[in-house]
């Protein structure tokens, strides 16, 4: 079934995930979705330093919105914050040094971001990585897990009393097509079973990040809530995580901008706000979260058993947090 899957899914990709599968797509865009300004609306990008987050950020700023760069690389986020203001003429981008493999310091960091700012229209979860070793972070999570799903599931969760209160908001999640040959591990969500391969853990935590906004958008009627693939694009985490692919890819891949074509899409245009909340997006379009015939479907039990599990976590990093002796900036988690 695995071989089928994942040779289905090869060859989707071949004609839809590349340069030319975002050319044959970008011929039906409609050119005056994107003519908009977004003054005054405030925008947060995670790893907005690199690959399709900057290119995010950079697109959001040369349309006048105020954007909030998290970032793990304090140089790396001055260098491309220092672009972006030089690029766009837009001064109001700012930086927060966060590490969102670090359950605890996400939780603080957007507990903080919540006192400090009095909106907040769209978050975009772009930050992601592919281990390729089972490593731990602090807390004991699995760091693929740690990053891609519970950063993810803490930052969203704890702005949304923020977002929701803000002007048409919104939340994207930069997922991957992977996800379409996983499905949802509910039982093993730390990948401790069996054989650890990066490429296929990465895939399961992108199907979760499909779950979750799903959920969110079941759960939080008022923001409008989607999660995409950008397809497969030039940028650091595939050269370093999948040499071999992206060797083998060579310029067939996407450009920066292709690849962040649609998170811009859902993050600025009134058609993106009239479709559907809790939709998978691909090239600015609703796509299938499954494969023909694939066996990726979950029960409402399984998808439950994973939503109670991620909050089990979250407090169990809280009771973390309660035993300290400064509690004054411990997070409400809602
Ligand atoms: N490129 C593709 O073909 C492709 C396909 C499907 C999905 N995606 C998704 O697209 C998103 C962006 O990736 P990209 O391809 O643009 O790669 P990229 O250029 O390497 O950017 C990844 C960004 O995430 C940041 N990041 C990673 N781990 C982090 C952490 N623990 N804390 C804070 N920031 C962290 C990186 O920071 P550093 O610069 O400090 O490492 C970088 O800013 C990811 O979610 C990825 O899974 C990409």
């Amino acid at each position: 079934m695995s071989l089928y899957r994942n040779t289905v899914w090869f060859l989707n990709g071949i004609h839809h995930y590349t340069r030319k599968g975002y050319e044959a797509a970008s011929k039906n865009f409609e050119p005056q979705d994107l003519d908009v300004s977004v003054v005054g609306r405030s925008f947060m990008v995670t790893g907005a330093n690199s690959g399709i987050g900057r290119a995010t950020a950079m697109a959001i700023a040369k349309k006048g919105g105020t954007v909030h760069m998290v970032c793990r690389n304090k140089d790396k986020a001055e260098e491309a914050r220092a672009d972006i203001v030089n690029e766009s003429g837009n001064t109001e981008i700012f930086i927060h040094i966060v590490d969102m493999s670090q359950t605890r310091k996400v939780w603080e960091f957007a507990e903080n971001f919540k006192k400090e700012y009095p909106s907040l229209n769209v978050l975009i979860n772009n930050a992601g990585c592919m281990v390729n070793k089972r490593e731990l972070n602090a807390e004991g999570l699995e760091k693929n897990f740690a990053t891609n799903t519970m950063g993810v599931f803490i930052l969203t969760q704890t702005l949304i009393p923020l977002i929701q209160k803000s002007r048409d908001p919104r939340v994207i999640t930069v997922s991957s097509g992977g996800m379409l040959v996983q499905k949802l591990k509910e039982d093993d969500l730390q990948s401790e079973k069996g054989y650890f391969d990066g490429v296929m853990v990465y895939a399961q935590n992108k199907r979760q990040q499909v779950v979750l906004t799903q959920q969110w958008a079941k759960a939080n009627p008022v923001i409008h809530f989607s999660v995409m693939h950008p397809g497969w694009v030039d940028t650091p985490a595939v050269s370093k995580s999948m040499p071999q692919f992206h060797q083998m890819m060579g310029n067939r891949l996407r450009g920066v901008q292709q690849g962040a074509d649609t998170v811009v899409w859902l993050a600025l245009s009134r058609a993106a706000a009239r479709t559907r909340s809790g939709q998978f997006f691909q090239d600015r379009k609703p796509a299938p979260v499954h494969l023909p015939l694939a066996w990726t479907h979950s029960s409402p039990e399984e998808i439950e058993c994973f939503m109670t599990q991620l909050e089990l976590l979250a407090r169990a990093v809280e009771s973390q947090m309660d035993a300290d002796v400064n509690t004054s900036a411990r997070p409400q988690f809602v």
